[in-house]
């Protein structure tokens, strides 16, 4: 099974739908189950819960995660809203991520915490196959996608960053900001789920050519572009079925 998680704004992405309570002991979670045009079962879970109520430093990402796996998803796309770090990615541009950078802070990033010490490689965190199944999809549907898949620098938020942490994240190699990334990426690795996230630039991130982000820009433009996005997940989904061929993201061998 493929599950979609939605950030700021994607909640009508589906037609008829269920809702799912999930149990786990990371707490519970509640999602959506609802069907692809193909009939395929699908899960939705919106990443700030129901009306966005829960703020990003308090995602119960490991009550999601864990979750998802228990109800058998094999592998999720993901959308989230970014700042750009540079002018190279205009507000409504659309990109995959490649990579990531981790400034978080108070987040529980791991299911590992012993006894056994495991060391999660995360050297290609977002699964190839699902991003070029995203490409292709595209492609079909006239889905503009950025060029080169993008680096995301996650920040613990719930503030924007400050002009000179921008400045700094861009020397370091980031192409783009947000708060949500992180763990959920890796979570979902921990468990042998094949990720791909779409990122949606709604801003340029603070000081970027004097820009000043706030959070009704983010909204704005994703109520704008969520239609896209969700076409592009949605088609996604349908063309990879049950999930990915790709043996990249299984999980590891313990290393203790
Ligand atoms: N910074 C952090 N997170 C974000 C931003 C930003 O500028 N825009 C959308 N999510």
């Amino acid at each position: 099974m493929l599950a979609i998680i939605g950030g700021t704004g994607v909640y009508q992405l589906l037609g008829e739908s269920e809702e799912r309570e999930l149990r786990t002991p990371y707490g519970d979670v509640t999602v959506t189950l609802s069907r692809l045009a193909n009939g395929r079962e699908v899960i939705f879970a919106p990443r700030h819960g129901k009306g966005h109520s829960v703020p990003p430093h308090r995602l119960p990402s490991r009550a999601l995660l864990f979750g998802l796996h228990e109800a058998g998803v094999r592998a999720i796309l993901s959308t989230s809203a970014v700042g750009a770090l540079s002018t190279d990615l205009a507000p409504g541009t659309l990109a995959l991520l490649g990579d990531f950078m981790d400034f978080t802070k108070s987040r529980e990033t791991t299911f590992h915490n012993g006894p056994d010490v495991v060391h999660q490689d995360v050297t290609e965190a977002y699964c190839p196959t699902l991003r070029g199944a995203l490409r292709d999809t595209a492609k079909e549907l006239g889905i503009a996608l950025h060029p080169r898949d993008v680096v995301y620098v996650c920040t613990e938020g719930p503030r924007f960053e400050t002009p000179s942490e921008i400045r700094a994240y861009r020397m370091l190699g980031g192409d783009v900001v947000g708060m949500t990334q992180v763990p959920e990426v890796v979570l979902a690795r921990e468990l042998g789920i094949h990720y791909a996230g779409v990122a949606l630039v709604t801003n340029l991130a603070a000081g970027v050519e004097g820009s000043r982000p706030s959070h009704r820009e983010v909204l704005e433009l994703m109520a704008h572009s969520g239609e896209t996005v969700s076409r592009l997940l949605l088609g996604c989904a349908e063309r990879v079925g049950e999930g990915p061929a790709c043996n990249q993201c299984e999980v590891p061998e313990g290393m203790s």
